[in-house]
This record gives structure tokens, sequence and C-alpha cells, in this order.
């Protein structure tokens, strides 16, 4: 149960503010009760305003490889910021950060900053209309390309009944006040089914303007793709001249210091990063090869904004890459090394549960607990039928009560942090076994 102080505030908030928050995944929607109000974090905690103290694994939905308040990036910013905050001009540290960024990711030569992953994906989908002339968008069930109206389609879990069949997904916008003219190019396939998707590139593949897939499925808990599938996925866009378009918001600086492309071996066409690379403070690019970038040159594609290439965020992001990548890499190890060891230890409490059937799938530093009685979900359709998203939200509100913070959602997932030690995994661990005791 939330405290009183969190209760309080909430009474005030809900007065004015949509929910009493600014999104509905940290509101009552989500939590189901009210929601826990934060005052402060530091390292691997987070701290509400009745004092008590959180494991935190949602790390900000990812933002924060090196936790709360980074000595290193609470300097930074305290430096920077008696500098000026924004000065939406040219910077050193801009070209600082480019370069770095290009030097470590082999498929881009040329990034161009924004400021949330939504607005990198819109730049993305208009730049991959631009350079290739073609209107339709291929992306897939299950996946979440940021609340854009031409794709967000089909990113909520729905009743099995409602989806259609596996070769023709029936496409199913997840808000109202999105015209279907917004949608009406956008193409909804199968994910982790090669013989879908040849298929659907076999239909619509010549009129695609892009390919767009989350690089593992992130949006529906943790699921990995099959082996070889996103390899036949970059063949087949390009045996039909459509771009390849990694989605790497969420896995970004995340599963590897190249993300998905490294660890599956891609070499994507446009890719978009999000979340992580700002280390805390709103951070977004696109990227890919010169030929493509170059259709954002002299506003041929368009893309603006006021806050693109924040100079405060662009000298967080410089710290979180300095830290991550130094010492050959080490922080990229120790956060996988930290999240397949928490996930290994919540499979091993799962096992030992007679009361409960749960399972953990992770890749490196991310990882989702399932309730289902089936041994994987391999896809979207999987998740709609087999995961029990009212016991999860259940199982995390009781984990905030033992000082565990998780995302309420079954269709999230958790991260580990640098900051993340051996001892949170046991406490973790330790406080999932009795949840697991306890609940009905
Ligand atoms: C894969 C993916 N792409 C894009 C986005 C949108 O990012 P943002 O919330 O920063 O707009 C998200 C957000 O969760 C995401 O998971």
């Amino acid at each position: 149960m939330a405290g009183p102080r969190s209760e309080a505030l909430f009474e005030r908030g809900r007065k004015v503010l949509v929910e009493g928050v600014s999104s509905a995944s940290r509101g009552p929607a989500a939590f189901g009760t009210t929601p826990r109000y934060m005052s402060h974090g530091q390292g691997a905690r987070l701290y509400d305003v009745d004092g008590r103290a959180y494991i935190d694994w949602m790390m900000a939905f990812g933002a924060l490889p090196l936790g709360h308040a980074h000595p290193k990036i609470a300097e930074v910013l305290a430096r920077e910021g008696a500098r000026g905050s924004h000065f939406a001009t040219a910077l050193e540290v801009e070209v600082e950060v480019a370069e770095m960024l290009v030097n470590l990711l082999p498929h881009v030569d040329k990034v161009r900053f924004a400021n949330t992953g939504t607005e990198a994906a819109m730049g993305a989908f208009r730049l991959a209309r631009g350079h290739t002339g073609r209107r339709k968008i291929i992306k897939f069930e299950g996946h979440y390309h940021g609340w854009w109206d031409a794709v967000l389609l089909n990113t909520n879990p729905y009743p099995p009944t409602l989806l259609g069949h596996p070769n023709d997904p029936i496409r199913i916008p997840d808000s109202s006040g999105i015209p279907e003219e917004a949608w009406k190019d956008t193409i909804v396939v199968r994910w982790n089914d090669v013989e879908a998707l040849e298929c659907a590139m076999a239909l619509h593949g010549r009129d695609a303007a892009c390919v767009v897939t989350e690089g593992v499925m992130a949006n529906m808990g943790v699921i990995p793709p099959k082996p070889g599938y996103l390899n036949r996925m970059q063949e087949l866009s390009r045996q039909y001249g459509a771009l390849f378009y990694l989605d790497e918001t969420v896995t970004g600086f995340r599963l590897a210091a190249g993300g998905c492309a490294e660890l599956y071996g891609l070499s994507p066409d446009i890719v978009t990063y999000g979340k992580a690379l700002g280390g805390g403070l709103p951070m977004a690019m696109i990227g890919g090869r010169d030929e493509i970038m170059a259709g954002l040159e002299w506003g041929k594609v368009l893309h603006f904004g006021t806050h693109n290439a924040g100079r405060l965020a662009l000298h967080v992001t410089k710290v979180m890459l300095e830290e991550m990548l130094a010492d050959d890499q080490a922080g990229f190890r120790r956060i996988k090394n930290l999240g397949k060891a928490m996930a290994d230890e919540i499979r091993k409490v799962a096992k030992h549960s007679n009361r409960h059937a749960v399972i953990c799938q992770g890749v490196n530093s991310m990882f989702q607990i399932f309730f289902t009685e089936v041994e994987e979900i391999a896809d979207y359709r999987d998740f709609c039928r087999h995961v029990d998203r009212v016991k999860f939200r259940d199982f995390a509100v009781r984990l905030m009560d033992k000082g565990i913070y998780m995302n309420p959602s079954a269709t999230l997932h958790s991260l580990s942090s640098i900051v993340h030690t051996e001892d949170d995994i046991a406490l973790t661990a330790q406080a999932i076994a009795e949840v697991l005791e306890e609940m009905p």
C-alpha cells in the first residue's frame, strides 16, 4: 500500500493532473491503486515521499544504465547547468558525442539528435518514406515505436479472439483520436514468423518504405528473436528495396554497446535510439548510412525541434558513454552479468514455488517475469493468450511493499544497471519467494 504522503499527494494531484500523474503508465491505470510518489534516487535505490526505499529494477524505463544520481552525472549537470541550460545553437559537445556514436556503431555514418524515442521514430519513418518515395510501413504485432498515429497499432495485448488470422492480423489502433488515414499504409505482421513475413513482403514489399522492428520484443515483456529471424528480415527488406529499420530505443546502449545490431550481427539501414542514450535526460537519435541520412539535409525531409541536441543532455550522454565503454566496455559486461544473474535467481525461486506457474525470460540486462502455464512466450499471440497480467500487477504491487520496484505492467520489463549488486539480487529473490508464497 502507498504511504500516507503518497495518498495525500494523489488526492491533490488527481484534482490538477489527469489521473494524478503525467502518463497512464505511472498512475492508477498501471498500479490499480495509488501510485507511490518518489522523492529521490541514489544508486540502485529509489526513495518515496514516505521515506521508504526500493531497489529499483525499472530504472526510468531503462533510461539509467548508471543508476540514480551517479556522481559524474551530478557533477557534469552542476558544472554545465551553471553555464546555461539550452542554447539551440551548434555545440562542440554535439560534435564530440556524434563522433563517439559514429565510432561505436558500424552501421551509422551520421546521426541526428532528437529528444524522445517517439520523435526520433517519427523522423525515421518520414525519412524512410522520403528516401524511398514509398508509403507503406511494415510493422509487427506487439511492437511499440512511440505514440505516433501511423504506428500505434496492435501494441496492446488484446483478447486472442480479436486478433484475426496470424497470416492477416486485424489492425487495431490503440487509441481513440487516430484517423484511419494515418494508418492506412501501415501493414501489421506476426513477429518471429518467417513465413508470415515472406508472405507480407510478397504482397507489400515493393511498396514498403521500411520494415521496422524492435530487436528484442520489449513491449510485451521480453521476447527474444528466433535464431536467424532478424537476419532474414534484413535480407527480405533489401530484396524488396525497403529500408530495414531497427528500433533500438530500448535495446540500444543496453544489451550490448552496439545494441541488437551487434548482438545479432545486423547492419540496419536506419536506427533510432533513446532511453539509455541520455543517461536519464531526454536524448534520442536517428542514425544511418550517409546516403540515407543525406535525406535530412536542407530539410528535404524535414526534422526540426527547439530542444534537439540539448546541451545538458549531451553532456550527460557523453558521461554515460565514457563510463559504460571504459575498461573495454566493462559497464556493458557488468549490466549483462547482473541482469542474467537476476533472471537465473528468479528462475530458481519460480521452480520452487508450488503455488504459481511462473517463468522468467531475459536477454542480457533485460528480464521479465510471466505468470503463465506455458514454458515459453514466443510472440505477441502467446502473450495475449497465456500471460496473466492481473496476477503480475498484484505481484509487483506486493513486491513494492517489500521494497522492490518493478513496473506493474506485464508488458514491460526490468533492467539492471551498473550500480545493482549481488546483495540487491539476493534481496530481490528473497522478496519474490515471499510474495509467491503469500499471493492467492
Ligand atoms: C521500442 C520503442 N520505440 C520507441 C519508444 C518511444 O520512446 P519514448 O517513450 O522516449 O517516446 C519506446 C518507448 O517505450 C519503445 O519501447
